[in-house]
């Protein structure tokens, strides 16, 4: 029995749904834990392609539960759509619960929160427009909507009544927007808690039971560590913690429950949105890489930032996340490069620096010193063992394993869940992987 948390350990999408979804063959229980339909998970089966928002990326196992658990923010409308999305492929969401303590995302949460980056003008920090930040400021505020409310006819009227009053002085007055009609939005929001009624759950008890009868659960992280709202590049994060520490908030779980920390990282670095990003390519080959990585939000569609793989921020999510192993995506991405960068440090004023620095300004002024390895130019995408792997890619990995301190114990070359070399099973197998933090590979005990 295990208890896994899966987190991002770069500014997102870096296949996290495809890990999960991949390690929930071994698990009886997948928790989301923060964030809200600002993520988006692909999951590949079988040539069949899956977008996933809010729902665990353990849904395609009949018999795993999902839990969006209390520290996600639930938009009702898409939560919906997904689960007709998922229905009509034929996937069951009978075992899909809903934690009834998370806030519910409402239409003036879209609209502030589009209307306030629009104001920000050149300094807007690139938000996926979802409503997300002013979601969780209403949570903090203590002015939010929880889906308790939402399953209480009574309560939503009175809340949304006078909550939409407010809304609507800053709608009007602030950005100059129409203002919402009350009884529209309870109307619509009546239907929707009828929708969603009989998932919702206290959903804290749900995974201390399952804790209780020694069942395995996936802790499931949306965003990445750099976006973090405590400690991501400030302000230039998301507004919920996707650090492994905010999956024993946002799921109601002790930390002496969680046994390892799974840190996912491209073989090389994307953004979306704005903020300081050192490793940045700007020319041909960010392109080549935006380009080979498919490197478009899976949310809003827009191009994602693309650069070298930084090791000292992938070091500041070892320390920040306590990750355990790594399970390092889309090295297939990097097949045709002919030398391969990785920031080992930057240089800041002149000086050297090992250390993610909190301020963005100063992270802004960081310049990357790289050190050069050679590519290895061949197809890896057919790879399924560390020995079908060209030289130069196996000691890519060791270089990484080697700079993070932590052993790789999944390697991804491809979308679909075949591709992918397990190294050492992440929640059953010892504490250790077979490349080992020094980057030798060292004697199977699988
Ligand atoms: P997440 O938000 O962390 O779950 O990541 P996204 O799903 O937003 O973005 C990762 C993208 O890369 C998706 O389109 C995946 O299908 C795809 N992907 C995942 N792993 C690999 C890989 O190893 N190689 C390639 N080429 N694509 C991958
Ligand atoms: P997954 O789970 C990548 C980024 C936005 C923006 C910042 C704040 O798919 O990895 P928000 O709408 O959260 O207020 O935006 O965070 N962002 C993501 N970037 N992947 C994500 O999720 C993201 N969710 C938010 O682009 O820079
Ligand atoms: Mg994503």
């Amino acid at each position: 029995m295990a208890n896994v948390v899966v987190i991002g350990a770069q500014w997102g999408d870096e296949g996290k749904g495809k890990v999960t979804d991949l390690l929930s063959r071994s698990a009886d229980v997948v928790v989301r834990y923060q964030g809200g339909v600002n993520a988006g998970h692909t999951v590949v089966v079988q040539g069949q392609t899956f977008k996933l928002h809010l729902i665990p990326s353990g849904i395609l196992y009949p018999d795993t539960e999902c839990i969006i658990g209390s520290g996600t923010v639930i938009d009702p409308a898409v939560l919906i759509e997904e689960l007709d999305t998922i229905e009509s492929l034929g996937i069951s969401t009978k075992n899909l619960l809903i934690s009834e303590t998370a806030h519910v995302t409402m239409p003036y949460h879209r609209l502030i929160d589009q209307a306030s980056e629009e104001r920000r003008g050149s300094k807007k920090i690139g938000t996926t427009g979802r409503g997300i930040g002013p979601t969780y400021a209403d949570k903090s505020e203590r002015a939010g909507i929880r889906v308790l409310d939402l399953m209480d006819s009574e309560v939503l009227q009175e809340k949304l009544n006078w909550t939409i009053i407010q809304k609507n002085v800053i709608l009007e007055r602030l950005y100059e927007l129409p203002p919402l009609d009350p009884a529209t939005v309870i109307e619509q929001y009546q239907c929707y808690a009828e929708r969603l009624r009989p998932h919702v759950v206290d959903s804290s008890l749900k995974i201390y039971q399952a804790i209780e009868q020694k069942r395995n659960i996936l802790f499931e992280g949306a965003q990445g560590t750099l976006l973090d709202l405590d400690h991501g590049t400030y302000p230039y994060v998301t507004s919920s913690n996707p650090v492994a520490g905010g999956a024993c908030v946002g799921a109601g779980v002790g930390p002496t429950m969680i046994d390892r920390v799974i840190g996912v990282a491209k073989a090389y670095t994307t953004r979306v949105g704005e903020g300081p990003f050192p490793t940045e390519l700007d020319g041909k080959l960010g392109e080549l890489l935006c380009e080979r990585g498919a490197e478009f939000g899976t949310t809003t569609g827009r191009r994602r930032r693309c650069g070298w793989f930084d090791a000292v921020i992938g070091r500041y999510a070892v320390r920040i996340n306590g990750i355990d192993c790594l399970a390092i995506t889309k090295l297939d991405v990097l097949d045709t490069i002919e030398e391969i960068n990785v920031c080992v440090a930057y240089e800041i004023d002149g000086q050297g620096c090992n250390h993610f620095p909190s301020s963005a300004h100063r992270f802004a002024q960081c310049r990357p010193i790289y050190k050069t390895l050679p590519g290895w130019q061949k197809s890896t995408a057919e790879c399924r063992s560390l020995e079908d792997l060209p030289k130069q890619a196996l000691d890519y990995l060791k270089f990484l394993a080697e700079l993070m301190a932590v052993p790789i114990a999944l390697v991804s070359l491809g979308a679909s869940r075949d591709q992918t070399i397990i190294i050492e099973d992440p929640i059953h197998g010892p504490k250790r992987a077979l490349l080992d933090a020094n980057g030798a590979p060292v004697t199977s005990e699988v």
